[in-house]
């Protein structure tokens, strides 16, 4: 595969307000791209410039060969002619039209007259099982039936890359595993060029050949699925990807300790950043890499154990969630509810319990200074 849309130096302000910072983003042909990131950060601004609906104060795009944007040459091509697909998080299907005459807009807005004829618009409508609503109006269709015409009508025209903004979101979660699986298999099958936003991590996971993790305007990590989750780059990342406990650690006259006292050897964790000489440091785990025991001789051999007390557990089925604090740190888990249904039924909020993780779980990151990781912790989405 090659490069065949670049992003450089792009540079989109709003008055004094930088929302997007000298961004670099390279696509591949046929790539599935996610741009991953909390409210604010600047992705629906980057698709807007991609799509020429916004124009940026600087830096370059280029889609196969063909510059779309030049600030330094004063190359803008406007949006209709950039071959582009958009899907957006409300539909926004015109609603005097029929699901045939909407999916069938791109074309006319193009001129491809011949495609208008020739059954397109059918095939796209069948792509997305909506063949048999072509004479209904909008106001006739289901939020997921809107949702896929949108996205018929993003593909109809075989547009050179499909811009995707968060268009699940409006979707319950059974209708968005349902949009979403169908917008993975029509990639598999088609293999369209794809620029998707979203700030659901799990919907990122999912989709994404590469995920962009956006902060502030800028790309902080881009990466396939597999590499982003099992080894963030920062603790920003860590913290958006689901590593929601934190764990702030010292080191101690025995070496790197919780601040409530428990040792932490960190030879068999993911270290990043962490100067040799640092004396402070973050630990980030997942909820599913923390065990819960009702005591520290149940710890297994290696594993790192800390003292804690319960704060609060909540069923969810085949396990509980379970919240304990260690020293100022809280930390969540899942415990199965089989093996710790009867002990934690019989205990309240302030009981002693011991939680102990692998260290090759834990992540470790120099604290980071500009405190943008407290915006993200509550976006993370669940558990990954
Ligand atoms: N037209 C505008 N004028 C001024 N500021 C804007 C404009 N559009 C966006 N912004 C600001 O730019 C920043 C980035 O906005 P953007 O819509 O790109 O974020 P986002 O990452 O898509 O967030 P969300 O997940 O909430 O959709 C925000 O601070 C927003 O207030
Ligand atoms: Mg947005």
């Amino acid at each position: 595969m090659t490069t065949q849309f670049t992003v450089n130096g792009l540079v989109k302000k709003y008055g004094d307000n930088v929302v997007v910072d000298n961004l670099d983003l390279p696509i591949e042909d046929g790539e599935f791209l996610v741009l991953l990131g909390p409210s604010g950060c600047g992705k629906t601004t980057t698709l807007r410039c991609l799509a020429g609906l916004e124009t940026p104060q600087g830096g370059e795009i280029t889609f196969k060969g063909q510059k779309m944007f030049d600030a330094a040459a004063n190359v803008d091509v406007p949006a209709h002619k950039r071959n582009i697909g958009m899907v957006f998080q409300s539909y926004a299907l015109w609603p005097h039209m029929t699901v045939r005459r909407n999916i069938g807009y791109p074309l006319k807005v193009r001129k491809m007259r011949s495609e208008m004829r020739d059954g397109s618009v059918e095939t796209a409508a069948a792509m997305v099982d909506c063949e048999g609503l072509l004479d209904r109006f909008p106001s006739q269709l289901s939020g997921g039936q809107q949702q896929r015409v949108a996205v018929a009508r993003g593909l109809v025209a075989k547009p050179d890359l499909v811009l995707f903004d968060e268009p699940l979101s409006n979707l319950d979660a059974r209708l968005r595993d349902q949009v979403r699986s169908q917008i993975h298999r029509l990639h598999q099958q088609l293999g369209f060029t794809a620029v998707f936003v979203t700030h659901d991590q799990s919907e990122a996971f999912a989709l994404g050949d590469r995920v962009a993790i956006m902060k502030s305007g800028k790309i902080e990590q881009y990466e396939a699925p597999e590499a982003v989750f099992e080894n963030p780059v920062s603790e920003y990342v860590a913290a958006f990807i689901g590593m929601s406990n934190r764990i702030e650690l010292r080191r101690g006259p025995h070496g790197w300790e919780t601040a409530a006292g428990d040792q932490v050897d960190l030879s068999r964790a993911v270290v990043r950043g962490v100067p040799d000489r640092a004396d402070a440091a973050i630990g980030r785990l997942r909820p599913d890499d923390v065990s819960l025991h009702a005591s520290a001789s149940e710890v297994p051999a290696g594993n790192v154990a800390l003292h804690a007390e319960l704060v609060d557990y909540e069923y969810g089925g085949r396990y509980y969630d379970v919240t304990v604090r260690s020293g100022a740190d809280k930390l969540i888990l899942r415990a199965p509810a089989v093996e710790h249904s009867a002990t934690l039924k019989k205990s309240q909020t302030g009981d002693p319990m011991v939680v102990s993780f692998s260290p090759s779980a834990l992540r470790v990151f120099a604290p980071d200074v500009d405190g943008a990781v407290d915006s993200v912790s509550s976006g993370a989405g669940g558990h990954a």
